[in-house]
């Protein structure tokens, strides 16, 4: 097939956000325990931190990194993860029937975060938990020492404040599987007077209210409208949940989740913005999609399932290279929608459903999804552009025909420099892509030159990166060339590209 693309800088749909680049260490499975932590590892810093994840965190350009759930937080007493370790107490955490040591608290959590250079987006329990303990723990990490919380804070190491600016109020408090989980009417009183409550503290924090845990809840679209009604003039973010697999083996509409992505965000605006209009406000609520990857939950049993260990191995799905171009085309279906989506997580950071594997005592390494995140994260810069498309469709089941080539660019105005990402999501069809960046041309002394043609494609979809063969499935060199102001380059199928211009 042929694929016709056009940029020009002049069509642009917002600014590339540093926080689209988010991602999310859960107390869940080995997430934190034999993932970031794990004080007896040879590569253990003096806190106890892996230094070779965190050298892989970096690498993958996280920007800000969501913690300390998901539904672990839903059950959570922070106040147990503070203080000195060898007095923290042990506690069973029901959310994923699991031992939680305590060993990794709100303050260590920080200093990790810090140490690896991103920022803390910190989630409080409004599920077994409510207001109270949600401003403790914003009072604890954000309040000046001379009252209590924060005396305690300093007496723990921390004299400054913790300075934490997106705070969540929840996790997915639509899900009947979440602890306290609540009727929207519920939850939206409680978001509300949380909210309330912690503005009093300070003003300026960026609050995110709990969306859809996916978009085929019994209750989206309502939830979003009903939570929305009451905490509107409350919060800044309405979070958004989706995880894809291929469905009964149907790998056409997986390699499309995209669009699933795309209908969900749109119809969270078009209900945020109905809100806005019933009140008479000019105020956009942005989404946060706080949790997306590609997951097997088809191959999860269940929470209620699970034998009661510590740090047990939990849905430590093993990526292919299908999955990582499905991942690649997340990203840029999350660019393409950058003016109202605010920020997002890929779910999670380590071992579980992650970019990073590990094994105690062992290596770390990068699984297939992690090059696209990292490409994408380190190249996308500056504005982003609305490209026009004419291309191939592809028959799906779950989306009816959706365009072969999916395609999003960047445009740095300081540089001038182009970064163009691009998926080819035909498990079965080649496509040359034509790329006319004549407009972009225009406004620039000389000519664009090609910098770098990086493809994740393997003849074997199947292929997967282990701590033996790390680097089996990595981006490779692809074919593209420049003459005058067309670039062309072979899509194989199943692929995804990082294409950039200087
Ligand atoms: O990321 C795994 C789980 O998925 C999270 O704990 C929960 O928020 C979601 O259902």
């Amino acid at each position: 097939g042929e694929a016709t693309v056009r940029l020009d800088p002049a069509f642009t749909v917002g600014p590339v956000r540093p926080r689209t680049f988010g991602s999310f260490v859960e107390h869940m499975g080995r997430c934190v325990y034999t993932g970031i932590y794990e004080p007896e590892h040879p590569d253990a810093d003096e806190l106890g931190f892996r230094t070779d994840v965190a050298q892989l965190v970096r690498e993958l350009g996280v920007t800000t990194v969501r913690y300390p759930g998901g539904n672990f937080v839903s059950n959570y007493r922070w106040e147990d993860g503070v203080g000195p370790k060898a007095d923290r107490p042990t506690q069973l955490d029901l959310a994923w029937r699991s031992v939680e040591t305590n060993q990794v608290g709100t303050d260590d959590f920080v200093d990790w975060a810090r140490g690896v250079g991103v920022e803390p987006m910190m989630a409080v329990n409004l599920g077994t938990r409510g207001i109270q303990e949600a401003v403790e723990l914003l009072l604890y990490c954000n309040a000046e020492t001379g009252t209590s919380w924060p005396d305690r804070r300093a007496k723990n190491g921390h004299t400054e404040p913790h300075d934490i600016r997106v705070w969540c109020l929840g996790n997915e408090m639509d899900g009947p599987w979440q602890m306290g989980h609540k009727t929207a009417e519920e939850y939206a009183r409680v978001a509300e007077e949380a909210a309330r409550a912690m503005r009093r503290f300070d003003d300026t924090l960026e609050l995110v209210a709990c969306g859809s845990s996916n978009r085929g809840m019994p209750t989206f679209g309502t939830w979003e409208r009903v939570v929305l009604e009451r905490c509107f003039d409350l919060v800044d973010h309405i979070s958004a949940h989706a995880y894809y697999e291929p469905v009964d083996g149907d790998v056409d509409s997986f390699l499309a989740s995209g669009e699933d992505m795309h209908r969900f965000i749109e119809s969270v605006v078009a209900t945020a913005d109905h809100v806005a209009a019933v009140k008479g406000s000019d105020k956009r609520i942005m989404v946060s999609f706080d949790e997306w990857n590609v997951w097997f939950q088809g191959r999860f049993d269940g929470e209620n399932s699970l034998a009661i260990r510590e740090a047990p191995e939990l849905i430590e799905d093993v990526y292919d290279v299908t999955d990582a171009v499905v991942v690649g085309s997340l990203l840029i279906t999350l660019l393409q929608h950058t003016d109202r989506v605010a920020m997002a997580c890929q779910a999670q950071l380590v071992n579980v459903i992650a970019p990073i594997a590990t094994r105690a005592g062992g290596g770390a390494w990068r699984q297939t999804i992690f090059h696209p995140f990292a490409l994408t994260a380190r190249y996308a810069r500056g504005t982003v552009l609305r490209p026009a498309v004419v291309c191939d469709v592809v028959q799906t089941k779950a989306f009816g025909p959706v365009d072969q080539v999916v395609v999003t660019a960047t445009h740095d105005e300081e540089t001038g420099d182009l970064a163009v990402f691009v998926v080819n999501r035909s498990r079965t069809e080649a496509t040359t892509l034509t790329l006319d960046v004549a407009a972009a041309v225009g406004g620039h002394d000389t000519a664009y030159a090609l910098v770098e043609h990086l493809t994740l494609h393997d003849d074997d979809t199947s292929a997967t990166n282990t701590e033996e063969h790390p680097d089996r499935v990595t981006p490779r060199p692809g074919d593209a060339a420049v003459a005058g102001s067309t670039l062309t380059a072979t899509l194989p199928p199943t692929s995804w590209h990082c294409i950039r211009l200087s």
